[in-house]
């Protein structure tokens, strides 16, 4: 039922709540309208690195469970489900429940969403493309990554623009070192999407996580200079989740999109493709580990 006569995404019925057991701890903001200022470090030691990259192990295989389901036919809220009880079932709280008064435990982005949307009955067609993105908490610790899949057999434009995003990640990726500034990351993905006509959203970006959702540190996908001139440090923790469309730009730079009347729905404003890949790093000495594998 959701999608309009030319195939656009439209609304659809979300589902009644999702229940966590009790012995899973909660994050802060679960019942409030949204989370605390968070006034703490995005550096953390050994040992809170390592609580950081259990949830995230976690949550990348509550990614790969739910990639398992993804065919033409099955609805994002079934999908909601799996990635909800994988996460429940290992003793983690779904991040996104609750968070600011989001309705479902997991983000599940079809085509034109650029992010957020909500899992309800829409159901999923060949040719789709959909973006999974999932969050855990255990321990006191967020670890949050998305991905794109293809739904059955997807057109040239939309294959090749799934292979470069998860390629802009990687390289966003690999120009994180120490002494460097946090803006190398969005120049080097700028850069590389330039080459293909891509567009890259710069309203969303990454973000400090941890011991907050949200921490406040924000991590651009475009050159900022001289903005986010921040040096990055051994011991940051933070995400990088590039969104890139087959979109030309309106104004100069910058893809322009809508969000629906749910508050959370963001789609491109001329409904193009895009995708999105997300992964939580670790800075290290040298470079950067990856704190979101299965
Ligand atoms: N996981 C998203 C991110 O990458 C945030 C989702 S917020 C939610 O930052 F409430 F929609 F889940
Ligand atoms: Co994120
Ligand atoms: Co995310």
């Amino acid at each position: 039922m959701p999608r309009d006569a030319s195939g656009l995404l439209i609304p659809g019925r979300v589902g009644g709540p999702r229940r966590v057991p009790d012995r899973i701890r909660r994050p802060e903001y679960v019942g409030r309208p949204g989370p605390r200022e968070y006034d703490g470090d995005d550096r953390y030691d050994a040992e809170q690195i390592g609580r950081i990259r259990a949830a995230g192990r976690i949550a990348a295989q509550a990614v790969e469970e739910v990639a398992k389901a993804i065919r033409p036919g099955v609805t994002t809220d079934e999908l909601d489900a799996i990635g909800h009880d994988y996460l429940v079932a290992h003793d983690a709280y779904p991040s996104a429940l609750g968070y600011r008064g989001f309705p479902r435990s997991i983000c599940t982005s079809v085509n034109e969403v650029i992010c957020h949307g909500i899992p309800d009955d829409t159901e999923l067609r060949g040719g789709d493309i959909v973006k999974v993105d999932i969050t855990a908490y255990k321990d006191g610790m967020h670890g949050d990554l998305c991905a794109a899949f293809p739904v059955g057999d997807v057109a040239p434009e939309a294959a090749d623009l799934l292979d470069r995003t998860r390629e802009a990640l990687a390289r966003g990726i690999r120009s994180v070192a120490p002494g460097r500034e946090i803006n190398v990351i969005g120049r080097t993905i700028e850069s590389y999407a330039r080459r293909f006509g891509y567009g890259v959203v710069r309203d969303y970006t990454g973000h400090g996580v941890g011991e907050a959702f949200h921490s406040g540190l924000v991590i651009p996908h475009y050159d900022a200079a001289p903005d986010h001139a921040t040096l990055i440090e051994p011991g940051m923790v933070f995400t990088i989740e590039p969104m890139l469309t087959l979109g030309t730009p309106e104004r100069p730079g910058t893809i322009d999109w809508d969000e629906w009347a749910d508050g959370w729905t963001v789609v491109t404003r001329d409904k193009s493709l895009t995708v999105q890949f997300e992964h939580t790093i670790v800075v290290t000495e040298r470079g950067s580990e990856i704190l979101t594998l299965p």
